[in-house]
């Protein structure tokens, strides 16, 4: 039993009598005891893969901002490294990955990742259901096969990922391949993630707004599709950020939750994504550095636009690590005060 429930009652379309509020990033760098326990550490692979560690900043945003998820403290690229490419997590830089796949005999190498190739996670999804003790539910989360592709055969993080877009026009057949591969290990990791508690589980695809409406429908939506259509035993989030082309076609999705970034408009893609899915998001990340003044009011706009129902507030992508927890505070506690319209 879970005593805050609103989180997943509203991802499955149940009445709620307030908005339910998290953020994405909520576990990092905007927390002084983050930043705090991670300098004390060899790097940021040793918070991810020790279990009672990650447990712990997890719950550091539960407990300091009192929202109403916790999402579980990793990272997407756990999976290519369990697929046998290892990732180093450069200080200041970000990713990096000393080899990265160029040829279909690489893709041939790389193995589909078993639950127990990510068993820290899943130790730590555990320890952290142990210790929410049901307050709130948990969020289990991986990457979009085509988001984990880009970093694959990028190696880095990228203002265009053009040499992984390359690689859709040069060569679809070892896309395919690798995009399958993927695929297959993230249900594995997903429904691993399930068993050991995750109440809900979110699909990012971050870099999906870089490809063309064609690219998209050829080399992402279909292996989405195959997860959506394989995670049967909870609700599901899937959030393309940028895909402003694609959103009637995720809308067709499995999927109990659509992300909306803030360059959607909140009528529009309810338009287009239908009356029977959740929206979560989709307040401007960089609205959190204005006067609290100012974004009470934009928060309660927002609020408004999605109308109290079928809503799940978040900011429209990750919040920044340089974020004033005050403007953080302003938007949580803004949410949680506003009362839905019970006839509504
Ligand atoms: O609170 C949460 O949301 C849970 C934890 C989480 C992290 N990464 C922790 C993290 C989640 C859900 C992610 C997902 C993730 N990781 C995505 C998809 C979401 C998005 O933002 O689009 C992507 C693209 C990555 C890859 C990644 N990990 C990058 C590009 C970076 C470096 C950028 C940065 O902010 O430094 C990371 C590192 C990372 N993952 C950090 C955190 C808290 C910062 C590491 C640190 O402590 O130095």
């Amino acid at each position: 039993m879970i005593k805050n429930d609103l989180f997943l009652r509203a991802a499955k379309g149940e009445k709620v009598e307030r908005v339910p509020i998290w953020l994405m990033r909520q576990a990092g760098r905007i927390l002084p005891q983050y930043r705090a326990l991670r300098n004390k550490l060899s790097g940021f692979k040793e918070l991810v893969e020790t279990p009672e560690l990650a447990c712990e900043v997890t719950l550091q945003p539960v407990d300091e901002l009192g929202v109403d998820a916790a999402i579980i403290f990793s990272d997407i690229l756990v999976i290519p490294e369990a697929m046998g490419l290892s990732y180093e997590m450069v200080e200041k830089k970000g990713p990096f990955f000393p080899k990265t796949v160029q040829t279909l005999e690489d893709v041939e190498r790389l193995k589909i990742a078993e639950a127990q190739d990510i068993g820290y996670t899943l130790e730590a999804i555990k320890l952290t259901k142990k210790e929410l003790n049901g307050r709130i539910p948990l969020i289990g989360f991986a990457g979009a096969p085509w988001t984990i592709f880009a970093y694959m055969i990028e190696g880095s993080g990228s203002k265009t990922f053009s040499k992984a877009k390359a690689k859709l026009y040069q060569n679809p057949e070892l896309s395919h391949a690798l995009l399958e591969k993927i695929t297959q290990s993230t249900i594995v990791y997903l429904k691993g993630q399930i068993a050991a508690g995750a109440d809900l589980v979110q699909v990012f695809d971050s870099w999906a707004g870089i490809l063309t409406p064609t690219q998209y429908r050829t080399f992402a939506f279909p292996y989405i599709q195959k997860i959506c259509d394989a995670i049967e035993e909870v609700p599901m989030t899937v959030f393309a950020k940028g895909a402003y082309f694609a959103r009637e076609a995720v809308g067709q999705l499995d999927c109990a939750v659509v992300g909306v970034d803030w360059n959607m408009d909140i009528a529009k893609t309810r338009a287009l994504v239908g009356a029977n899915k959740t929206l979560q998001g989709n307040l401007d990340p960089c609205q959190l550095y204005a006067p609290t003044a100012e974004i009470k009011k934009a928060t309660l706009d927002m609020l408004q636009q999605f109308g109290g129902q079928r809503h799940i507030a978040n900011l429209g992508h990750g919040v920044y690590p340089d974020t004033p927890l005050d403007g953080v505070r302003c938007f949580i506690d803004t949410v949680q005060e506003w009362q839905v319209m019970s006839d509504v």
